[in-house]
């Protein structure tokens, strides 16, 4: 059973709160914190039922919004963006309100059109167009690959809230729903993690949008997103972190990824670590192992960093499948203004480190090194060249 929220007197919130959710996007985004699916119901003269929740809760989602209001007086349907966690409640909602106009962009009709093939009333939106309501007033201003190319915001005067829907998100679980009700750390952990797995691809635009939106000088009491708190207290500040992170964000801070078979290449990134300790004493040093953590916080972790060192022993000529999946990601994230080089050990042909030098080129980055490599375990003269090559690459950033 979802419960209701009151946001304000004439905002409900009737989402779904999903503290089981463990992954996202199939298993391409873990979701240890959870999420929710936002939805809101505007009460004015007229009443709009902004983004419905994930198609598995669906009927839980209808019955609840049963409760809170007879359906047939719902005026107007509001889909900023049509994937399906959160319009996935839309046909079992059109079935009982088959002829509500729906409000999203040209491409939302298409994304809903593809999913569902419903043939509803669609109402094609596009910046600028206002929907009244009577005492308060819809503005509509299309987002695109914020982070589809079907996305739009919606900014309610009177209230002065804009629906964001994924934009400022976070996959994060909370009943009590709004940004300082909840642990600050635990919330910006999730934010930066959003935006690092999801958002960096788009950098340029999110700059662009957030820039035109601060430029139209609404005033914006609160930021609804669609997974995760309500932005309620000083609600620009995840704006303006919007525009840290899009602007080539790094912190001083180097992540050495590997993966290991035996443990040399695990000896090697240590020693590599300590090399640039030596050198460099007020940088942050990270070490993830792609075989054993998450990959969307080594992702993060990797968004955090000015440099990233890549390192994986040699098998069947290549190297480990937990490196080739990870770099795959990075790849479509597109990371700007980060620099890198290669590591690994090997018994036999060795060539993971050339290869994977060839993939940290392809991911964007700028590799100032040739990579280093050591046969077989690391002894401590290995270990030594290890700590020099760490002493290098940190000499060259
Ligand atoms: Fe939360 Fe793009 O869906």
């Amino acid at each position: 059973m979802m419960q209701s929220k009151r946001i304000t007197d004439r905002v409900t919130w009737v989402g779904k709160v999903d503290w089981e959710l463990e992954t996202f996007h199939g298993e391409e985004y873990s979701t240890w914190a959870g999420s929710t699916y936002n939805s809101y119901l505007i009460r004015d003269e007229k009443t709009v039922l902004i983004d419905t929740v994930w198609l598995p809760y669906d009927r839980e989602f209808v019955a609840n919004l049963k409760h809170e209001i007879d359906l047939r007086s719902i005026d107007y349907i509001v889909i900023n963006h049509g994937e399906i966690d959160h319009s996935g409640a839309l046909p079992e909602l059109m079935r009982e309100i088959p002829d509500t106009p729906i409000y999203c962009t040209r491409n939302g009709v298409k994304s809903l059109q593809g999913h569902y093939h419903g043939d509803w009333n669609f109402v094609p939106v596009k910046t600028g167009d206002t929907l009244d309501l009577g005492s308060t007033q819809l503005i509509f201003v299309e987002a695109p690959m914020l982070h589809w190319p079907d996305t739009m915001f919606t900014y309610m005067t009177g209230e002065n809230i804009l629906f964001s829907n994924d934009a400022f998100g976070q996959h994060f679980a909370t009943e009590s729903l709004f940004n300082d009700t909840v642990d600050q750390c635990e919330l910006y952990a999730q934010a930066i993690k959003y935006y690092a797995n999801i958002l960096t691809p788009f950098s340029r635009l999110v700059k662009k949008k957030i820039d035109e939106v601060l430029a139209l000088n609404l005033p914006v009491d609160m930021i609804c997103t669609s997974h995760g708190v309500i932005w309620r207290d000083d609600p620009l500040q995840i704006v303006h972190k919007y525009l840290e992170w899009a602007d080539n964000y790094q912190e001083n801070q180097i992540t050495i990824v590997y993966d290991t078979m035996w443990n040399g290449t695990r000896r090697m990134a240590e020693a590599i670590a300590a090399g640039i300790q030596m050198v460099d004493k007020d940088v942050t040093v990270k070490l993830c192992n792609a075989g054993k953590d998450d990959k969307n916080d080594i992702v993060t972790e990797i968004f955090r960093s000015k440099a990233i060192l890549l390192g994986s022993p040699t098998i069947n000529n290549r190297f480990l499948s937990s490196i080739g999946g990870l770099v795959e990601m990075v790849k479509g994230l597109k990371f700007q203004n980060k620099k890198a080089a290669a590591f690994g050990a090997y018994g036999w042909s060795g060539e993971s480190v050339k290869l994977l030098t060839q993939e940290l080129e392809a991911c964007g980055f700028e590799v100032v090194h040739e990579g280093f490599r050591t046969t077989w375990m690391p002894n401590e003269e290995a270990l030594e060249a290890c700590q020099n090559f760490g002493k290098e690459f940190v000499r060259s950033l």
